[in-house]
């Protein structure tokens, strides 16, 4: 695993950003996982002014959301795949046929996450998968005791997700926000052949550094991600304060060619 620490969350976007955009340079066809949440936003603002200014192509990508949640249509403000054609596929030549995320409404939500697998390996399985991580220590929406080879399923929210997402929803316009979600599995997500891990800001530094530098355990989902073996996670300063080897990350940034082009952004 790399561990890349810039100094703000800016930076940390843009060098995301650029991963994902060097990634669907050198593979046009790329299968392209997705997350959702405020970390991303400004990484697909950013992908969506490369693609306007002519230097990013998405006419022949594939995308699979990591989750969605149970009972919220495309068109409400709050569901997943609402956010995705906001802050992504509608600002890019990308062919919404080819834009996928579980459907939360489905009357058989079993067949909904049998079906979403089976998409995924017709597609050949998602190349890049890109991850944030919540203060429950989820990645997708796979809570404490998920089993590290979950596959793609309906899931009960923690707390502590119910805390952290719960404000999105306006209870003055009706809004509540589902305590159930569809989601990849971590065995789905591991599957990925390369894993690229966003975290920002002080509130998840508790976080990331139980799930990059404590003990890989169920009680903490995002510590599987220390069983793949193409992984790099991205922090700002302000998530990686609680880790203990800041230096040696940051040395290995600086010294290894494979982040050459990277270092300047
Ligand atoms: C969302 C997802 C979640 C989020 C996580 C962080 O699709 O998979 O795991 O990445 O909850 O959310 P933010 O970025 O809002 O802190």
């Amino acid at each position: 695993m790399d561990v890349i620490i810039r100094p703000d969350a800016a930076s940390a976007e843009a060098l995301t950003a650029e991963i994902i955009a060097n990634a669907l340079r050198v593979k046009p066809n790329l299968t392209l996982g997705l997350a959702t949440g405020a970390t991303m936003e400004k990484v697909y603002q950013r992908l969506a002014d490369m693609n306007k200014a002519g230097a990013l192509d998405f006419s022949l990508c594939k995308t699979f959301n990591l989750d969605e949640y149970v009972g919220l249509p495309a068109e409400d403000r709050n569901s997943y795949r609402y956010y995705m054609n906001y802050h992504l596929f509608d600002r890019i030549n990308i062919d919404k046929r080819n834009t996928h995320l579980e459907d939360g409404t489905a009357a058989d939500l079993e067949a909904e996450c049998a079906h979403y697998e089976q998409l995924m390996d017709e597609a050949g399985g998602v190349d890049l998968q890109l991850l944030g991580i919540g203060l429950s220590g989820h990645i997708g929406f796979n809570e404490p005791l998920s089993s590290f080879s979950s596959r793609t399923r309906a899931v009960n929210l923690t707390p502590t997700t119910m805390a952290q997402n719960g404000p999105y929803f306006d209870p003055a316009k009706g809004e509540k926000m589902p305590n159930r979600a569809l989601t990849m599995g971590v065995g789905t997500i591991l599957d990925a052949r390369k894993l690229v891990m966003l975290v920002t800001g002080e509130r998840k530094a508790d976080i990331i550094a139980a799930a990059l530098e404590g003990p890989m355990t169920s009680m903490v989902s995002g510590s599987a991600i220390q069983l793949h073996d193409d992984c790099v996670v991205i922090l700002d300063e302000a998530a990686a304060a609680k880790l203990t080897l800041k230096d040696y990350y940051r040395s290995a940034f600086e010294n290894d060619p494979k982040w050459d082009a990277y270092r300047n952004i």
